[in-house]
C-alpha cells in the first residue's frame, strides 16, 4: 500500500467521503481516514440516519394505535421496542457499509484511525499525516492537499455531565432501553424536536425546555409558530424563555432546576430522563491544527476562503468544522465542490439555496430568506400562501395541518424563499430548491403543470397566490 497521495481528508462523514469519492472519480489518489471505526460520520452512524429510522417506525407506531381508526381500520398494537431499535441498526450497518464499498469502489483507501496533521504541505515536499490505528499502531502518509472534515461533537451544558443512560445527548436518545415516563428535553432545536417526538410518540410525557421566547430559531417565525402550536396540539409541553440550572440524580430520577431566562424564580421539574440538545459545536480536538498553525474564530469554527483554503497552504476544511449550517448535504456539496476545485475544475456551492428540513409530523422545509430576513434586509417582497386544508390529496390522506408559503421579490418576482409546514414537506421543498437554483420566478412554479391530486399542487397555488390567482380557494 502506497503511503504518498494526491489528497487525504481526515473524517469520513458526509463531507469527508463524498471529497473523497469525487476525488477518486477525478483520477486523483486519495486516502479517507475515520476513527469511529465504520465510515459515513455522525450522519450515518448516529444523526440523520438512525434518528430518522426512528422518527418513521415511531410514526407509524402513533399512526396505527390513533388514526387508523378514523379510516376504519381496526387493529391491536404493541410496541416492540427491541426490535424497533434493531431494525435502526440494521439501516445504518447498511449503510456505513456501502460507504466503505463507494469509497473502494473509487479506488480510495479508507483507512480506520485517527488522524494527525505533523506537518503542512509546503512547496515541493508534502504535508504529513500520522494515523493512530487500532492497537496503537502508527502509520505515517504524506499528501499534497490534506482536506479536515472532522465534523462536529455535542455542545455541552454547562455543569450538566452527560451519561448517555440518564442524562443523554442525541446520541444516547437514539438507544434508550425504555421508554422513558417523563422525558425532559432541553433545547426547542432540531433534535430535541425530532428526538422529542419519537418518544412522546412511543408513549413519554415530553417537556420541552428552551432559552429563546421561541422555539426553532432561525426558521421563518410564522412557520414556527404554527409548529409550536401544533406539537402542543400533539401534547409536547413547552417552557419558553427558561434556562436549566442545575440536575440532580435521586433514587427516583432526576430533578432537574429551571429559572426564568432572565433569572427569578427557580422551580423542579421531574423527570426520568434528559436530553441535552443546545447545539453542536465543530470538533477539531488532536488534530495537531496549532502545531501547523490553522486559524480557528473565535466559535472554534476552522477558517476558511470561498475556496475552503484554510490559512496554511495545502490545508482546506469542509462541513460541520467549518462556518455555515450543520447538514449533511452542505457538508456532501462542499466535499464535492472542493474535490473539484483540487482537481482544477470549478466547484461551487450556491449557499442561499441550501434547504433544511426537520422530519417531525407535520415536516417544516425551509429554503432561502425568511420574512424576517428580507424585512431586516429592507428588500422588498410579495407573500403567496397556501394552506393543506384546500388541497385535496391532504384532505385524502387525512393529513390537513400546515401551508406552503413562497416569497418572491417584489420587483422581479424571483423566488427569495419558501417555507413548508406540513405533510411530505421535505420532499415539497425540492422544487423551490431547484426552481431558486434557476433563478426562476414564482410565476415559472404557477405556470407549471403538477400532477393531481398531489401534494405539489400546494406549492403551485402557493405561487399562483403571489400575484393573487389562486384558484382552488
Ligand atoms: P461528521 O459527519 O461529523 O463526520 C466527521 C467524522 O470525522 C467523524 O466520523 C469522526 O469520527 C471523524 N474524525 C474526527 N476527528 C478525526 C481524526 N482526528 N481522525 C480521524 N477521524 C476523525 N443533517 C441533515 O442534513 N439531515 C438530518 O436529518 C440530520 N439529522 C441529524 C440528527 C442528529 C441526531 C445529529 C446529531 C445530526 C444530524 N444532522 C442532520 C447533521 C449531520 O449529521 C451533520 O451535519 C453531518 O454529519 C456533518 O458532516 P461532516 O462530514 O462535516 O462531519
Ligand atoms: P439547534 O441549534 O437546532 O437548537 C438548539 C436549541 O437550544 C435552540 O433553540 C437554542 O436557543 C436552545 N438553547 C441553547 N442553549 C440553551 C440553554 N442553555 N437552555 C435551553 N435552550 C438552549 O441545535 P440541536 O437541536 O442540538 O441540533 C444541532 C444541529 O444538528 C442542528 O443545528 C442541525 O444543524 C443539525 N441537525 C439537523 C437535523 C435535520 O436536518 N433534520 C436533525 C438534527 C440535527
Amino acid at each position: 500500500m502506497a503511503d504518498n497521495f494526491d489528497a487525504i481528508v481526515i473524517g469520513g462523514g458526509p463531507g469527508g467521503y463524498n471529497a473523497a469519492i469525487r476525488l477518486g472519480q477525478l483520477g486523483l489518489t486519495a486516502a479517507c481516514v475515520d476513527k469511529r471505526g465504520t465510515f459515513g460520520g455522525t450522519c450515518l452512524n448516529i444523526g440523520c440516519i438512525p434518528s430518522k429510522a426512528l422518527l418513521h417506525a415511531s410514526e407509524r407506531f402513533h399512526e396505527a394505535h390513533t388514526d387508523f381508526a378514523k379510516l376504519g381500520i381496526k387493529a391491536t398494537v404493541e410496541l416492540d421496542l427491541p426490535a424497533m431499535m434493531a431494525q435502526k441498526d440494521k439501516v445504518v450497518g447498511e449503510l456505513t457499509k456501502g460507504v466503505e464499498f463507494l469509497l473502494r469502489k473509487n479506488k480510495v483507501e479508507a483507512i480506520v484511525g485517527e488522524a494527525r496533521i505533523t506537518a503542512a504541505p509546503s512547496n515541493g515536499s508534502g504535508g504529513k499525516v500520522e494515523v493512530k490505528g487500532k492497537g496503537g499502531a502508527l502509520r505515517s502518509l504524506t499528501a499534497k492537499h490534506i482536506i479536515i472534515a472532522t465534523g462536529s461533537d455535542v455542545a455541552p451544558l454547562p455543569s450538566v455531565t452527560i451519561d448517555e443512560q440518564q442524562i443523554v445527548s442525541s446520541t444516547g436518545a437514539i438507544a434508550l432501553k425504555q421508554v422513558p415516563k417523563k422525558l425532559l428535553v432541553v433545547g426547542a432545536g432540531v433534535i430535541g424536536l425530532e428526538l422529542g417526538s419519537v418518544w412522546k410518540r412511543l408513549g413519554s410525557e415530553v417537556t420541552v425546555i428552551e432559552f429563546l421566547d421561541r422555539i426553532t430559531p432561525g426558521i421563518d417565525l410564522e412557520v414556527s409558530k404554527q409548529f409550536q402550536r401544533i406539537l402542543a396540539k400533539q401534547g409536547m409541553i413547552f417552557q419558553l424563555s427558561t434556562k436549566v440550572t442545575g440536575v440532580e440524580k435521586k433514587k427516583t430520577g432526576l430533578a432537574v432546576t429551571v429559572e426564568p431566562a432572565a433569572g427569578g424564580e427557580k422551580s423542579v421539574i421531574e423527570a426520568d430522563v434528559m436530553l441535552v440538545a443546545i447545539g453542536r459545536r465543530p470538533y477539531t480536538d488532536n488534530l495537531g491544527l496549532d502545531k501547523v498553525g490553522v486559524a480557528l474564530d473565535k466559535r472554534g469554527r476552522i477558517v476558511t476562503d470561498n475556496h475552503y483554503k484554510t490559512n496554511v497552504p495545502g490545508i482546506y476544511a469542509i462541513g460541520d468544522c467549518r462556518e455555515g449550517l450543520m447538514l449533511a448535504h452542505k457538508a456532501e456539496d462542499e466535499g464535492v465542490a472542493l474535490a473539484e476545485l483540487i482537481a482544477g475544475k470549478a466547484g461551487h456551492v450556491n449557499y442561499d439555496a441550501i434547504p433544511s428540513v426537520v422530519y417531525t409530523f407535520p415536516e417544516v422545509a425551509t429554503v432561502g430568506k425568511t420574512e424576517e430576513e428580507l424585512k431586516a434586509a429592507g428588500v422588498a417582497y410579495k407573500v403567496g400562501k397556501f394552506p393543506f386544508t384546500a388541497n385535496a390529496r391532504a384532505k385524502t390522506i387525512a393529513s390537513t395541518d400546515g401551508f406552503v408559503k413562497i416569497l418572491a421579490d417584489a420587483k422581479t418576482d424571483r423566488v427569495l424563499g419558501c417555507h413548508i409546514i406540513g405533510p411530505e414537506a421535505g420532499n415539497l421543498l425540492a422544487e423551490a430548491v431547484l426552481a431558486m437554483e434557476f433563478g426562476a420566478s414564482s410565476e415559472d412554479i404557477a405556470r407549471t403543470c403538477h400532477s393531481h391530486p398531489t401534494l405539489t399542487e400546494a406549492v403551485r397555488q402557493a405561487a399562483m397566490s403571489v400575484e393573487g390567482w389562486t384558484m382552488q380557494m
